[in-house]
């Protein structure tokens, strides 16, 4: 047996095509998939009376013995196996014989790559949740450690309000549970059956195909035979979200880049995520956080690279689809490995709490004293333009916000009254925050405990 597909050629295929038409190398990773589904498919024929329940044995065997070869590394790729499917099928012949030949009884390897590939990113969204958890739980770790911390807030990068770093940690959780969610619904979106749709008009035989989607664990059986073999929708779809938390680790990485600078100097990697430089030895860098940032691009690249491939494809299975795998694989693969290096490092982060506590400065107060004047009637624009003047005031002369004393206050609205000052500290700041979602310690403590429970930890 030499190609699939060899009985109407005479001539051999140019080595160059043969070499470019291959997908061997990389959907090798979906043979446990092929595998599973070429057992449920020798049951469903054996159900349909196509294959005596000796010959189903016979394959069942047959494949169980493939999939050990490939599980132990014993499985030797023969320079004819143009892709998964076609391996499987041959080792299975040499394996059981001519029975071996029965297996792709009305089915096609346009819904058998289907259904093997959705299988298979079916498993890679279970996958990816439980590093997500673990991510999740290592800043749901740090945020316990220094809940009320307070810190400086940015908007624009500059000086806004007080928040706390428990704030700030779970601000970075957040994006991850929409992530799995997200994960969650790729995971719907794969999980229905192509297989018997056939090349693409559907299978010529009487095929259970809710009993096949019932085997193989998924939820529902596709519509439209021909939809089922064209469409990849479901791969674009986890190209997506995987570019999507890729985006929330490229900010949580830029975030941690800066609080790491010796400007900012906020936190200190830990010496098993950080390295150092050749040629300066003060150096500890942060590569691990820009790595991680960069490879956002790269999931990103992987999504747009894919949707402009399923771009203008008329319906039908085309060799274009072929495309779909190793974008996938990589942005996978690139996850698999940045989820638990973030969450290593995160679980290592070391808080300096001098440096947060050198950067509470007047400044961020402001806008407790627009607060203040509203609470005492005055409609908010006013207050905010009488606090201007306050902040000019101390500006001018040179002292913090803080420093001014009341009559200065009361020289710009008499309606500064001596308690002023009491509104006028970062705890009281934090403490006014209190409505759900906020940074006072109320709303955090409400706030950890949704995302302890959003995480499994409760
Ligand atoms: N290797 C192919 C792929 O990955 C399998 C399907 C081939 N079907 C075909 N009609 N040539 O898409």
């Amino acid at each position: 047996m030499t190609r699939l597909w060899g009985g109407r050629f005479s001539g051999r295929t140019d080595a160059l095509v043969h070499r470019f038409n291959a997908s061997i190398d990389f959907d090798v990773r979906l043979y446990d998939e092929d595998i599973t589904g070429s057992i449920a498919w020798a049951e469903a024929l054996a159900d349909a009376e196509l294959l005596t329940g000796e010959e189903r044995d016979t394959l069942l065997a047959g494949l169980e013995q493939v999939r050990t070869e490939f599980n132990d590394g014993e499985f030797v790729v023969k320079p004819d196996d143009e892709d998964i499917h076609s391996a499987v099928e041959r080792r299975l012949t040499e394996l059981v014989g001519p029975v071996g030949g029965k297996l792709h009884t009305g089915r096609s390897r346009n819904d058998q790559v289907a259904t093997d590939f959705r299988l298979w990113i079916m498993r890679a969204c279970e996958h990816l949740d439980e590093k997500l958890i673990e991510l999740q739980r290592a800043l749901i770790g740090s945020a316990e450690a220094q809940l009320n911390l307070p810190m400086p807030g940015y908007t624009h990068l500059q000086h806004a309000q007080p928040v706390t770093w428990g704030h700030w940690a779970l601000s970075h959780f957040w994006p991850l549970a929409r992530d799995r969610e997200r994960l969650a619904k790729v995971r719907r979106s794969a999980a229905v059956l192509p297989l018997g749709a056939a090349a693409l008009a559907g299978t010529a035989f009487p095929i259970d195909r809710e009993r096949l989607a019932d085997r193989l664990g998924f939820a529902a059986i596709t519509p439209n035979s021909l939809d089922a073999v064209s469409d990849r929708d479901f791969a674009a779809e986890f190209l997506f979200t995987a570019a999507l938390l890729g985006i929330h680790l490229s900010r949580l990485s830029e975030q941690l880049i800066l609080f790491s600078s010796s400007e900012f100097g906020f936190v200190r990697l830990d010496d098993g995520y950080s390295t150092g430089s050749s040629i300066m030895p003060q150096k500890k860098n942060p590569d691990t956080l820009e790595l991680t940032r960069g490879k956002s691009g790269r999931l990103l690249g992987h999504l747009t690279g894919f949707l402009a491939t399923l771009k203008g494809l008329p319906s039908g299975y085309d060799k274009d689809l072929q495309e779909d795998k190793e974008p996938v694989f990589d942005a996978f693969d690139t996850l698999d490995i940045a989820l638990p290096v973030m969450s290593g490092l995160i679980r290592t982060l070391e808080v300096r709490l001098d440096r947060l506590a050198a950067q509470l400065e007047a400044g961020l107060l402001a806008t407790e004293l627009a607060d203040y004047l509203v609470r005492r009637g005055l409609p908010f624009r006013e207050a905010h333009h009488l606090v201007g003047q306050v902040v000019r005031l101390a500006e001018e002369r040179d002292v913090a916000m803080t420093d001014l004393a009341a009559v200065d206050l009361q020289a710009i609205s008499p309606l500064f009254g001596a308690d002023v000052t009491a509104v006028l500290t970062v705890e009281a700041a934090l403490a006014a925050r209190s409505a759900p979602g906020g940074t006072s310690p109320d709303a955090l403590a409400r706030q950890l405990n949704a995302a302890r429970q959003a995480a499994g930890l409760l």
